[in-house]
């Protein structure tokens, strides 16, 4: 190919680092990426329909957990990074990344309407030479079938005037051993070229990539993933379902059963599953196959098994109050942790909530403690976080530890707490002779 194309330019732009990189959505996906890119040398723009977003940003101000405003400092002062609430910049260009949102809509179908906003603002300024990739969760298929022939309506030609990929962000916000430059990083092209010049860009900033042979394939590993670990939830909160029946400990069985070097691999009970991906993501697939008049039923099933987790924790804590003569109805209850996942404040899609919705259908007065989220609308009206006191604990009915972040003093909640529903197996054996915990 000659060196005088577009793409070859744009090749020669990324080897040399003088690429400019924009970054369409700065959350829990997108501002990461960001920074990797700038410290690569980069110019990054991230673009945002969020002002006070856009604004942390420009200021040196981090609203990630994962990222240090310390970093976007330095890269500020280095004028590697800036964000902006206009889209006139893509046209300046040379890659563009897509991290906006994927959620479900209340009929549990995908809410496309974020990356497709995302296209269009793309399709109006796409130009030869630039590498336009998806990193958003969505069905097989989005990539070639609704952002292709978008940005093909303007008569350029995929992989020799422009190029378009799909890279399955994997980030697990919170966890410091795996980060966006440590995770391997999945990239299927429309294209071998798109391929190429997608792996080239990301093979700058991080450790290691994996080249499949096109953006359906990519699209399919992240909901492999992701199905994989809500069916194998699914799977465990039935075991556990089943244990409490016959009467034997989960967890001590789970504990067993991992030490068995191959062919296992252990899942935990829990109130539910939560987050912006593990709840919505096989549902993509499922929605997908659906139209083609298949019924996806390991999703279907774990969802539903999923989903009633939160009723199963409302009657453990009936149970435990019933020990002590107390109904329900009026009882004084304290949810700890309100985070679908420890050390982390992300509420979205959390199963505390489905928790203090039944119980507060069931009559009970509901409080919550957690250090990441300091107010929230819980059941229809705000409330704030209450310190975690010997007041606040005696005063308590019973406490159900929902999410166990890591700072919380778990011997306080035990000397005063006077029953414990303990869904994380927090309190281990103890939670086996104290009459006082129940675990799931
Ligand atoms: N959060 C995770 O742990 C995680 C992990 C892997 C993959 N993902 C996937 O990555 C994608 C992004 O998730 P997230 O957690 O970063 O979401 P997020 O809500 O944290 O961030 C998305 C950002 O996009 C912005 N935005 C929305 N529409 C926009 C538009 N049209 N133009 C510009 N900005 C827009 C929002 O204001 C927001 O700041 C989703 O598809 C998600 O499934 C998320």
């Amino acid at each position: 190919m000659s060196r005088r194309t577009p793409l070859a330019q744009l090749a020669k732009r990324i080897r040399a680092r003088t690429a400019r990189v924009g970054i369409i959505g700065l959350g829990y996906v997108g501002l990461p990426l960001a920074v990797e890119f700038a410290k690569e040398g980069f110019s990054v723009t991230g673009i945002d329909l969020d002002v006070h977003r856009v604004q942390g940003v420009n200021r040196g101000r981090s609203y990630i957990l994962d990222v240090a405003s310390e970093d976007l400092r330095t890269l500020r002062r280095r004028r590697r990074l800036q964000a902006t609430s206009s889209f006139e910049v893509l046209g300046r260009q040379d890659a563009i990344i897509i991290c906006v949102p994927t959620p479900l809509r209340k009929t549990r179908e995908p809410d496309m309407s974020y990356i497709l906003s995302a296209t269009d603002q793309i399709a109006r300024r796409v130009r030869q030479g630039q590498l336009i990739v998806l990193e958003s969760t969505t069905y097989p298929g989005t990539t070639d079938e609704v952002i292709l022939p978008a940005l093909s309506a303007r008569g350029f030609t995929v992989g020799k005037d422009f190029c378009l990929a799909f890279s399955p962000e994997r980030i697990d916000p919170g966890n410091a051993t795996y980060t966006t430059r440590t995770i391997p990083k999945v990239i299927g092209g429309i294209t071998p070229r798109c391929t190429e010049l997608a792996t080239a860009l990301y093979g700058t900033a991080i450790h290691r990539t994996v080249p499949v042979s096109c953006s359906k394939v990519a699209e399919m590993v992240k909901l492999l993933e992701n199905t994989f670990r809500a069916v194998n939830i699914g799977l465990v909160n039935e075991i556990t379902l089943i244990c409490d029946r016959l009467g034997i400990d989960v967890w001590e069985v789970i504990d067993a059963a991992k030490t068995k070097p191959f062919g296992f691999m252990p899942f935990y009970p829990g109130p539910g599953i939560g987050g912006h991906c593990i709840p919505s993501d096989p549902m993509y697939l499922a929605w997908k196959v659906r139209v083609h008049g298949f019924e996806a039923r390991f999703i279907e099933l774990a969802t539903h098994i999923n989903g009633a987790m939160p009723a199963y924790v409302v009657d453990k804590v009936a149970a435990v109050l019933n020990q002590d003569r107390k109904p329900l109805n009026r009882a004084r209850i304290l949810l700890l942790g309100l985070a679908y996942k420890k050390d982390v404040g992300d509420l979205r899609d959390s199963p505390a909530f489905d928790v203090a919705r039944i119980l507060e259908e069931r009559g009970a007065v509901v409080t919550y403690h957690d250090p990441f989220v300091p107010s929230t609308q819980l059941h229809g009206h705000e409330q704030r976080s209450v310190a975690l006191t010997r007041p606040v604990l005696e005063r308590s009915d019973c406490v159900v530890l929902l999410t166990n972040h890591s700072q919380v003093d778990y011997d306080l909640v035990l000397r005063h707490a006077s029953a414990i529903v303990d869904t994380r197996n927090q309190y281990g054996a103890l939670g086996k002779r104290s009459t006082r915990i129940v675990k799931l």
